[in-house]
């Protein structure tokens, strides 16, 4: 007996309802933006997400599905999505297209985390990347699109957090002005932090520990430390999401777990939760493109787990349009009433009428009791008598009544 690999969720046929409804959802608030869908390789070279994701980042510190394969080469099954849209982006010469040039997508996403609620070790996401555009603008309407998102969802309990970590100019200083803060408190932190503290100082910010969360309240923040562009560019956004009268909330110790990023951070997180459970992240990474070996191009994205959304669509109540299922089950007894109603079942479904068949001789009783089991509405029923008629019964199962029909008459009947 095997199990699904730990970490891994099988999506039965009983949540398909829900995962569905996201699904349209997603697409839905991404056509009404302008958004064009993009599908691309679960696994790319390792080298991109080793050089896109970041090499001091947790993901591809400790987090990746890496595999050699029989070519010899070595092969990353997806840890996140954005570094893949800017290959593609460069590959297929989309810098050629009017820009920017906005994506979204849908895909299985690995990463070797310590399973818990809503975090697994292949979760499925939702993201859009806006590429080619450095405007406040562009910022506001991403926001836009994940809070619509949420919004069609029927989600009401979330809050969203922005942050500006500034660019590359005015970044250092604030570095600086961190490494100076936490080095002075070195040994109160967490010893993953006292690594962070030599790599990448930003993210000693985002530890989840309680020891350095304290710490980090007093930190130097960054948005103290914006050039004047970047602050400007931090400004328009909020403005902006203002005229949207989307809320937010500035949150100084957001910096989010990513090397790419610069500029607008932002997440949006369930009502009475702690970060673990980010429903919504993203920001800007005006440098990957440049990283990845194209010109410098502008991008800003996010990505959203469908699993978390699905656990608050529960949490909050919300119903789900059900996927369609049979309208009608056809019960038969003896071998013409069989051939009839193969014949009829196929005629049914041509036009349109979603069918299931008896299968196996049993008595009527026990055929009628399977319809009730699956939940089926309507049953038709066919003997060697009605075969010879011309004709079927069409029963309803909840009020057990019956009718006589012809057969060329039950599209129309159960339409
Ligand atoms: P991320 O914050 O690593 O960002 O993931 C985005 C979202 O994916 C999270 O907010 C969460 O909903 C979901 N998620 C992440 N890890 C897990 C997990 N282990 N189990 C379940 N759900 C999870 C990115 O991946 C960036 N690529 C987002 C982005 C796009 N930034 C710019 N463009």
């Amino acid at each position: 007996m095997y199990n699904a690999p730990r970490g891994t969720t099988d999506i039965l046929p009983a949540e398909q309802a829900y995962w569905r409804f996201v699904e349209q959802k997603a697409a839905h608030v991404c056509q009404l933006f302008g958004y064009q869908r993009i599908d691309l390789p679960i696994f790319e070279d390792t080298g991109l997400f080793v050089k896109g994701t970041g090499e001091t980042t947790d993901i591809v510190q400790k987090e990746m599905y890496t595999f050699e394969d029989l070519g010899g080469n070595s092969l990353t099954l997806k840890p996140e999505g954005t570094p893949s849209v800017c290959r593609a982006y460069l590959e297929h010469g989309f810098n050629n297209l009017p820009q920017p040039v906005k994506l979204y997508y849908f895909s299985p996403i690995f990463r070797y985390e310590r399973p818990q609620a809503g975090r697994y070790r292949q979760h499925y996401q939702f993201g859009i990347e806006a590429l080619g555009e450095a405007d406040a603008v562009m910022d506001a309407e991403v926001i836009n699109i994940a809070c619509q998102f949420l919004a069609l969802l029927g989600l009401k309990r979330s809050n969203l957090f922005i942050n500006s970590i500034g660019c590359p100019q005015c970044r250092p200083t604030h570095h600086k002005a961190l490494r100076e803060y936490y080095t002075g408190r070195v040994d109160n932190l967490c010893p993953d932090c006292k690594i962070r503290l030599e790599r990448n100082v930003l993210r000693l910010l985002d530890c989840k520990q309680p020891g350095c969360q304290a710490i980090a309240v007093d930190a130097p923040k960054s948005i103290d430390y914006l050039c004047v562009e970047c602050d400007d560019h931090f400004q328009k956004l909020q403005s902006y999401l203002s005229l949207l009268a989307i809320p937010f909330s500035v949150n100084p110790q957001l910096v989010r777990g990513l090397d790419y990023y610069a500029r607008t951070v932002f997440e949006i997180q369930p009502e009475e939760e702690k970060s673990q459970s980010t429903l919504v992240g993203g920001g800007r990474y005006d440098g990957l493109i440049e990283t990845l070996g194209g010109k410098p191009t502008p991008g800003i994205g996010f990505g959203c787990g469908f699993e978390r959304i699905i656990l608050n669509l529960r949490k909050e109540g919300i119903i789900v349009p059900p996927v369609p299922s049979p309208q009608v089950f056809f019960a038969f007894l003896g071998e013409n009433a069989c051939q009839e109603a193969i014949k009829l079942t196929a005629a049914l479904r041509n036009a349109d009428i979603r069918v299931v068949i008896a299968t196996s001789p049993k008595s009527l009783k026990a055929q009628l009791r399977h319809a009730n089991n699956l939940g089926i509405p309507k049953a038709v029923i066919i003997g060697e008598d009605e075969v010879k008629s011309g004709v079927v019964v069409l029963r309803d199962m909840a009020t057990s009544q019956q009718k006589t029909i012809k057969p060329q008459d039950l599209a129309e009947l159960l339409k």
